[in-house]
């Protein structure tokens, strides 16, 4: 057992409030870790862990790397670009080659959602999910409420706004979950078409309206358009000046507001879409720390999760 709910980490849908409350304390420690001048703890010396990226990412994968190292496991980097993969091998065969390395636990990226549920069920690896296309992003989801958490105190009963790309965000489906377990109150801010349909079902309402939205919230999640994922005949909007002069966070409208709010985009922005460079590199903007915090909360995540692999 690890002291978690759940060998693995695919989504946080699966992890109960305790889950998360053990992955924030643990992350409390290793942000002293890497904190200090020798940023590295042995705890994972015996442990080998793979990255598997078949999407792009720059943030997810150095962090996931970095955390790997600064637990002292041994880490190996595979990227499907340069694989075989694109000699027709199946993930599973893909994976199970890899783990016959004497590999332990498999971070991976997949553009199809479900894909690491899917792996999860075919392979002997602790899995780690992190991003399955337009599904979930749990370690996303983890750094920032771990983020909120140590801007406001505490999550319960704070107010969200998450803006944008919503019906294309992983991390928005992400973050929905882990708030809501953790007491906060959440809107959706967006054009219609870019808001899935019932997703008042989760528990969190939806507006139109960006002014109203932001003089609501204690903290603005600006989400950014995900283009790649929207290749359909008619857009979801006429485009991207109208979208962002409607939906786009500026600084008149951030210092319009009456009281300070906390900004947060979990990358990669696209300056004056969603957000404009000012807002972006605003003293309200804590996006840099977020990244920091993401090494300390994967440190975190896979250090539990290992707990559970028996060491022979
Ligand atoms: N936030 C995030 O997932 O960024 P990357 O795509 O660069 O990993």
């Amino acid at each position: 057992m690890n002291g978690l709910s759940t060998p693995h980490l695919l989504g946080i849908r699966d992890l109960t409030r305790e889950d998360i409350e053990l992955i924030f304390s643990q992350a409390d420690h290793f942000k002293q870790v890497i904190n200090q001048p020798i940023k590295r703890v042995p705890s994972l010396r015996d442990i080998t862990i793979a990255n598997l990226f078949f999407e792009n990412s720059t943030r997810t994968r150095l962090s996931f790397e970095l955390a790997e190292k600064r637990l002292s496991a041994d880490v190996i980097n595979f990227s499907a670009s340069t694989s075989s993969v694109k000699k027709g091998e199946t993930l599973v065969d893909t994976v199970n080659n890899i783990l016959a390395m004497k590999v332990d636990m498999t971070v991976m990226r997949h553009a199809s959602p479900g894909a690491a549920s899917f792996l999860a069920s075919r392979v002997n690896s602790v899995i780690v999910n992190a991003g399955d296309g337009t599904h979930e992003h749990p370690t996303q989801a983890l750094l920032d409420a771990y983020s909120i958490r140590e801007q406001l105190g505490s999550i319960r009963g704070k107010k969200v706004a998450i803006v944008g790309d919503i019906r294309h965000s992983r991390v928005a489906l992400s973050n929905i979950w882990c708030l809501k377990k953790l007491g906060a109150e959440v809107v959706l801010c967006g054009p219609t078409t870019l808001i899935p349909k019932h997703i008042e079902s989760l528990g969190v309402r939806v507006s139109h309206d960006l002014r109203e939205t932001l003089a609501w919230c204690d903290v603005a999640n600006m989400l950014r358009i995900q283009l790649e994922r929207q290749e359909v005949e008619v857009p979801y909007f006429p485009g991207l000046r109208e979208y962002s002069s409607l939906f786009g966070l500026d600084r008149r409208l951030l210092e319009s507001l009456s009281r300070k709010i906390v900004i947060m985009h979990p990358g990669p922005i696209n300056r004056g879409v969603e957000i404009s460079s000012d807002v972006a590199d605003h003293s309200q903007s804590i996006i840099l720390q977020q990244v920091e915090n993401g090494v300390a909360v994967r440190m975190a995540v896979i250090y539990l999760l290992a707990q559970g692999i028996k060491r022979t």
